[in-house]
């Protein structure tokens, strides 16, 4: 199903961070079959490599968000070789999950923050410069997660759910700031979807999967392409009255 012209986004760069799979390497093909040059940074150059051999829209760019350095770098080097940044796509993430609150070690709680908020905080306001360097805004999307709003528990993540709440904290705060530029942030806040950070929920009958379709009004986890409406609403001049809000696609898991 064709939801916007192919053409929608033509002209527009955008950034898509975990890039290598998932959700990140699907959304970076939606964004490229919609016109844009997108630059798809992850830390997996072969998955990259492949996802731009795809198409000539698709630039593989190596980044580990977790440094500063070098998500720095990629904005830099997008401006260098595309001339602008236009949109960006905040959606590497990783887990501490499953481990209990009470013994996991603050190395991985840093970790999940520096990942999962760090660099999104990061990358979004180096990107931001660059969108009022040029003076025509941009739009910023956030990859949250249902567990920003609700707790993860039986499936403890203490750390991805305070990365997630703080996530959607930041995308009010952000949009606030930058309104004034026309700088539009937004998040997207998912249920369960497959990708390798949901692999082993999905595979297992009773205990992954049986509990995603028990807690999903939908019964079922979501399809990949059921966000790509949201994110080319978000990330097209489609959303260009919507800002700082977050966009729950859950199958009504968080209605209860
Ligand atoms: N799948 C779901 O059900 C679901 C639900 C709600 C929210 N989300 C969110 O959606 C986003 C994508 O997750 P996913 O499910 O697609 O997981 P995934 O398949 O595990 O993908 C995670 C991506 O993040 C990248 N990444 C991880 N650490 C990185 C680092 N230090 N530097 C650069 N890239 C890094 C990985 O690339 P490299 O390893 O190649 O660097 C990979 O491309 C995450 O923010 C996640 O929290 C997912």
């Amino acid at each position: 199903m064709t939801l916007f012209q192919p053409t929608a986004l033509d002209g527009k760069v955008a950034i898509v961070t975990g890039a290598s799979s998932g959700l990140g390497a699907h959304i970076v093909e939606v964004l490229a079959n919609t016109g844009a040059t997108v630059i798809a940074a992850a830390r997996r150059r072969e998955r990259l490599d492949a996802l731009a051999a795809q198409n000539d829209r698709i630039v593989g760019h190596t980044c580990d968000m977790s440094d500063d350095e070098q998500v720095i770098h990629l904005v830099d080097q997008t401006v260098t070789d595309h001339g602008r940044v236009d949109i960006v796509i905040n959606n590497a993430g990783v887990t501490d999950g499953p481990a209990s609150a009470l013994d996991e070690p603050m190395t991985t709680v840093r970790w999940v923050s520096d990942v999962n908020l760090h660099a999104p905080f990061l990358l979004a306001r180096e990107a931001a410069k660059n969108m009022m360097h040029t003076g025509e805004g941009g739009s910023i999307v956030n990859i949250a997660s249902i567990h920003g709003f609700v707790a993860a528990a039986p499936n403890n993540q203490a750390a991805y759910v305070a990365s997630k709440a703080a996530i959607i904290g930041l995308t009010k705060e952000l949009a606030g700031q930058w309104a004034r530029y026309d700088i539009r942030v937004n998040a997207i806040a998912p249920g369960y979807f497959p990708s390798e950070l949901t692999q082993d929920m999905m595979t297992s009958d009773e205990a992954g999967l049986g509990y995603i379709k028990k807690n999903t009004y939908l019964r079922r986890p979501g399809e990949l392409r059921e966000l790509d409406g949201p994110v080319l609403l978000l990330a097209s001049d489609a959303g260009t009255y919507i800002t700082g809000q977050t966009i729950t696609v859950d199958g009504g898991w968080t209605i209860k």
